[in-house]
């Protein structure tokens, strides 16, 4: 018997599942939307875009789509929450998520009779219904049973017995951050034919008889801040369904790996590597490769760079974590490049920005390569010492780790895990924060001697500066810090962290809102502090640099802070007209802005 018979569906490939999922919407009078950057636009609070609806919000809570009311489309999405789990049979880091929205037009009426019929029906994914299992919310004191979702279902023919109520834990869509629009949902789950694992299996249990592969939300609720559930002006609907785990279900896989999605990728770590048979572990190494490499290819097309904060902190971890593995499979060489060709490859038709990007990710691929790769044996050995003698990976070592053998804390927890080794890894977080105080504090001996003189002009040039730099930052994203600045009487200079030419658009921004703050003629104030709360009222610092205990803060109206020995103007009036006459790259990640004032 065939594997089609056994699964039910249609074997197709994730190319012509993405197509006929978009047929179908669009059919059903949906408008197809951008895949959305992976970096989020109108969100500073997030790292990246982690489902569908996230650079939806505004739509969600009522703005009007420009697209309409009915939108589709293909999203790629990170998710760094689920970065432990990678390597078993369904978690990824990266993934592409298919989604329909509702924006105040249709509700459950529509949405689930669709999901029914895209799913089962000949023309379309061709499951067999008996193969679906459907969960929805159980209800809790503030929001109640879904009982609504449950007679569509049976409506639909799916048996009593195969409607499960969850609670909020399993069927509840969160906001994004800490407030906004959420829901409870409804899932669909099919059903591998696997035994049970007992009395207890059911969709949602993790044994692998049940996987998921759709998510229908129903967002009628604004969480507010004060975590009260508001009505929205609009019901919405808010769907997902991976493409991987999808595509893995309908080729009757039982994990994402085993796809075409995957072949080449493994194809060609397998050419890096002498071993025939793996074992347990040399397949976790083997997927943690293809997941981390496909997930670093995207995150550095968007022009982010390994760094030891935030974006590129996250991409690091998954490059460092790449490499580790690599050496569990025995490749001693850089394999990188080769890997993220093939992503690229793979890619490429649907991301033209991959290919464009390819120099870059490569290149920043394999400086990372270089970077970690010698300082990984040593760190490995060190792990296994203290491992062997004290047992336990204290705060000190894993800082340690971190410090001089470029360990990301996750990956000594992970070694924890897999030599069954505890790790304090609360500890290390305090032994890193000393650690920035220190650094970021021990300013500013580069502020000072990035003044020529002090004149007039040099002085006026130096408080722009702070203005340019706050502007940056606001205008490029949080993570914009200074990497250097020379000040002489006739022009700044700048340098900040940022991986790619700056647009005009950008640049006529950031002067913009530098012109502004001087048009506002915002005081100049000069306050004494510690270090502590220096760092605690939000000021800039910059990295790399010791300051003494005691600092000095300089604010700009509200517009900005920054740990500095002066000396400043004391209103921005005083500054003239802020122009930028030159913007370049003069390292891999490190831009120069020259100005002046007119
Ligand atoms: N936002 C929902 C999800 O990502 C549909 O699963």
């Amino acid at each position: 018997m065939g594997r089609e018979q056994i699964i039910g569906g249609k074997l197709i490939s994730a190319v012509k599942l993405k197509k006929l999922y978009l047929d179908f919407f669009i059919r059903n009078q949906h408008k197809e939307i951008v895949n959305a950057s992976l970096v989020p636009e109108n969100d500073p609070t997030a790292l990246f875009t982690s489902a569908g609806m996230h650079p939806l919000v505004p739509y969600l809570l009522g703005q009007l789509h420009p697209s309409g009311r009915r939108l589709v489309n293909v999203q790629k999405c990170l998710r760094t929450s689920d970065i432990d789990e990678v390597g078993d049979s369904f978690h990824l880091s990266f993934f592409e998520m298919l989604g329909n929205w509702s924006l105040g037009d249709y509700f459950k009426e529509k949405s689930i009779p669709w999901s029914y019929e895209f799913l089962t029906g000949k023309e379309w994914l061709g499951i067999d219904k008996d193969r679906l299992s459907v969960t929805v919310f159980a209800g809790d004191d503030r929001v109640p049973r879904d009982n609504e979702s449950a007679r569509i279902w049976e409506e639909l023919g799916i048996p009593k017995e195969r409607i499960f109520y969850l609670p909020k834990k399993d069927n509840w869509w969160g906001p994004v951050g800490n407030t906004g629009p959420c829901g409870p949902d409804t899932e669909m789950f099919y059903d591998t034919g696997k035994e049970p694992c007992g009395s207890g299996c059911k969709p949602g249990c993790s044994c692998g008889k049940y996987n998921e592969i759709w998510n229908n939300v129903f967002m009628e609720y604004n969480l507010k801040a004060d975590g009260e559930y508001e009505p929205l002006q609009q019901k919405n609907v808010d769907t997902g369904m991976g493409v991987e785990r999808t595509i893995a279900v309908l080729q009757g896989k039982d994990n994402v790996y085993d796809t075409e999605i995957f072949a080449p990728l493994i194809q060609k770590i397998k050419e890096f590597t002498v071993l025939d048979l793996l074992s347990k572990s040399q397949i976790r190494s083997l997927r943690v490769i293809c997941d981390h490499t496909r997930a670093a290819t995207f995150i550095l097309a968007e022009g982010i760079v390994p760094l030891n904060v935030e974006r590129g902190y996250v991409l690091r971890r998954l490059i460092r974590g790449a490499i580790r593995h690599g050496r569990m499979l025995g490749i001693e060489k850089e394999f990188l490049s080769e890997l993220s060709k093939v992503a690229i490859a793979t890619y490429s038709e649907d991301y033209p920005k991959l290919k464009q990007s390819e120099e870059f990710i490569i290149s920043e691929l394999v400086k990372e390569y270089n970077k970690f790769s010698n300082t990984l044996a040593r760190g490995l050995n060190r792990f296994n010492k203290i491992a062997i003698e004290k047992k336990t990976i204290d705060a000190k070592d894993a800082f340690l780790l971190y410090q001089s053998f470029g360990f990301p804390i996750e990956m000594t927890r992970e070694l924890g895990r897999e030599n069954a080794i505890a790790v304090d890894v609360n500890g290390f977080y305090e032994e890193l924060e000393k650690h920035h105080q220190v650094s970021k504090l021990g300013a500013d001996k580069r502020f000072g001697s990035g003044l020529a003189d002090t004149t007039e002009a040099t002085v006026r040039l130096h408080t722009v500066t702070h203005l340019l730099n706050e502007a940056l930052r606001r205008i490029l994203g949080n993570d914009i810090y200074q990497k250097g600045s020379n000040i002489t009487q006739e022009r700044l200079r700048f340098d900040f962290n940022f991986n790619r030419k700056l647009t005009n658009d950008e640049l006529i921004k950031v002067e913009g809102l530098v012109n502004e703050q001087i048009k506002n003629a915002l005081p100049v104030n000069r306050i004494e502090t510690t270090l502590d709360e220096a760092i605690k009222m939000g000021s800039q610092a910059v990295f790399e640099q010791m300051y003494s205990e005691k600092v000095s803060v300089y604010s700009i109206g509200d517009f900005s802070k920054e740990l500095c020995s002066g000396p400043h103007v004391e209103n921005t009036s005083q500054l003239g007209r802020f122009k930028i006459v030159k913007e370049e790259g003069i390292s891999a990640g490190v831009r120069r802005i020259r100005a002046i004032l007119e």
